[in-house]
């Protein structure tokens, strides 16, 4: 039977009698359910990565509690394509972002891919390109260049200011400062693909420091980043595969509960109660919630009492974006040879980024070909039924080759993340008007009981799947430590988030 460390609370009495626990076997060394109980909110990245430090550091009286029927959360297969001609494809994260270089740092991603013997391939971003406008294929690879000069500059400058204490910016502002004022529909859809492919925002919408440094910490090899290359998952077990394998590893079955929809979570300074969409109760020592940010914001997770005021002003002062994956599949192949196009709308990030799947690298002979839109565009689209969506981009695609008669697809899909309430957006991107302190104030614990960890508590990898494993661990370390000492603070807060100096009238 579970027995609660803190044997004085009333709760912790009462939920011998309420609750029904999960699963506990005392004399099975395996699962040890002695020590505090902790509960893991959610089975993406981040959640598994923490379970597996507890258990390193002895710690095995957890449970993961997951919404989905499968572990793995925004690393989402779907089965793509007609009748005999599906390919298993990414709706969610794809690539590995960053290696290595050398014997340098490793992005861990990439590290537990080749442990589960991933099928991955190289893909290139600059120098495997077409490109086009709304008058069909034009080359303007020279302005595209320069944009991708511009964006370094916008980098550097970030670290100038950073150096000498100048006060954020959006990144727009550093475009305009460091020269980059684009005007023409080829500069600004090149743009786009410096930037709102990566962040899934506008330049406007987003920090210009955050943004370089975000940059920086997984491309740049100089400031420990882990390589600038972009490797993409082929594997047809999934993307999801290498961290459902990781988690098989070490997790025991009665230690996942799948299919449980947390509704509300109430804590206090002694214990944890969550309740699931079935009204079943769990209790706990510890929870540690690793729900997206999008979720966080959107109430779709009743916190009772509410979360306390600098709590709510972080998770709100983040922001959760939207990146869209378009797929079509075509009877056959006619667009280019390339692995990247780049299409330049009169609107700026109107279907601009472009990527073969039928193509010698991928997946030959697919017939398949994707399209991404982020931000405010994937918005938009997720408020239209998909036919319009599919005659949208389709009347792109005849633009681009106005002498082929480009026929309608046999197979189309978009995943709507922004709708999903279990995410409610795709990843997290920080804006101009948010401190660090705010970011602290997101991973901090909430009255040492309460914990939190995903890709949106990263300082450094906020967005990568990298940034969710980093957390999960630094997260999980903390807890072990907190678990092993009976109790702690907890990762600490700033109680209100000031001006540095006063705005004055
Ligand atoms: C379209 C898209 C493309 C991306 N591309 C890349 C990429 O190429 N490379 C990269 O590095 N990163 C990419 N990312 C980001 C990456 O997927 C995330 O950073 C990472 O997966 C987040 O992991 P996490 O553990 O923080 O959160 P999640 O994976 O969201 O895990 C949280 C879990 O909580 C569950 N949950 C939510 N609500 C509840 C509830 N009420 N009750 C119970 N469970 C709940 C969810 O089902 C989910 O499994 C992409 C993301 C998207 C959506
Ligand atoms: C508990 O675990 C032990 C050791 O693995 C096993 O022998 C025993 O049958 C288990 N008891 C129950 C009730 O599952
Ligand atoms: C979760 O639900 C799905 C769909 O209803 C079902 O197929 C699956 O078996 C369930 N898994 C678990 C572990 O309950
Ligand atoms: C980003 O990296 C560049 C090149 O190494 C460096 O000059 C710049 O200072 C860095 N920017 C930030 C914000 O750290």
């Amino acid at each position: 039977m579970y027995v609660p460390t803190l044997r004085n609370s009333l709760l912790g009495v009462l939920a011998l009698s309420l609750v029904s626990a999960l699963p506990v076997n005392d004399t099975d060394p395996a699962t040890n359910s002695k020590g505090p109980r902790v509960l893991i909110l959610g089975g993406g990245v981040a959640g598994i990565i923490a379970a597996r430090t507890l258990y390193g550091q002895g710690i095995h009286n957890f449970a993961i509690v997951e919404a989905r029927g499968e572990l793995g959360g925004r690393l989402m297969t779907y089965a793509f394509g007609a009748p005999g001609r599906e390919v298993s494809l990414e709706v969610g994260a794809n690539w590995v972002q960053g290696t290595q270089t050398g014997d340098g740092p490793e992005n861990p991603i990439w590290k537990l891919a080749k442990k589960h013997g991933l099928k991955t391939q190289y893909n290139d971003w600059d120098e495997s390109i077409s490109t086009y406008d709304s008058t069909g294929p034009v080359d303007y690879l020279d302005v595209f260049k320069a944009s991708v000069d511009h964006y370094t500059a916008l980098t550097v400058a970030a670290g100038g200011r950073v150096t000498q204490n100048l006060v954020d910016t959006t990144a727009r502002t550093g475009y305009s400062l460091v020269g980059a004022k684009e005007r023409t529909p080829h500069a600004l859809a090149s743009e786009y693909y410096q930037f709102d492919w990566e962040y899934a925002q506008t330049p406007e919408e987003s920090s210009w420091i955050a943004s370089s440094w975000g940059n920086n910490f997984t491309y740049d090899v100089d400031v420990g980043g882990f390589s600038d290359d972009n490797y993409m998952s082929l594997d047809q077990r999934g993307f999801k595969y290498f961290i459902q394998a990781e988690a098989a590893e070490f997790l025991q079955p009665d230690q996942v509960r799948l299919n449980a929809t947390v509704k509300s979570i109430a804590y206090s300074s002694t214990d944890v109660k969550v309740t699931l969409a079935s009204g079943e109760t769990l209790v706990a020592d510890y929870a540690l919630c690793t729900f997206s940010l999008g979720v966080l914001q959107n109430d779709d997770v009743v916190f009772e009492p509410a979360l306390p005021d600098w709590k709510q002003e972080a998770i709100q002062s983040m922001t959760m974006a939207t990146y869209t994956k378009i797929f079509l599949q075509f009877p056959k192949k006619f667009w280019f040879d390339t692995e990247m196009g780049l299409y330049a709308d009169k609107q700026r990030g109107r279907y601009a980024v472009w990527q073969s799947l039928d193509h010698e690298n991928f997946f030959p002979g697919s017939g398949i070909i994707f399209v991404t839109v982020t931000g405010d565009f994937s918005q938009r689209i997720e408020a239209l039924p998909d036919s319009q969506v599919q005659d949208e981009v389709l009347g792109v695609l005849r633009s681009m080759y106005p002498h082929i008669t480009v026929p309608d697809p046999i197979a189309f899909h978009f995943t709507r993340w922004g709708a999903d309430p279990l995410f409610r957006g795709s990843y997290s991107n920080w804006p101009a008007s948010l401190f660090s302190e705010h970011h602290e104030n997101l991973r901090a614990t909430v009255e040492q009981r309460l914990w939190f960890a995903g890709e949106a508590t990263s300082q450094k990898y906020f967005g990568f799947l990298h940034g969710a494993y980093f957390e999960g661990l630094d997260v999980g370390h903390a807890l072990a430590e907190c678990i092993r000492n009976d109790g702690c603070v907890g990762l600490e807060h700033v109680k209100e988030v000031v001006n540095a100096r006063p705005y004055k009238l």
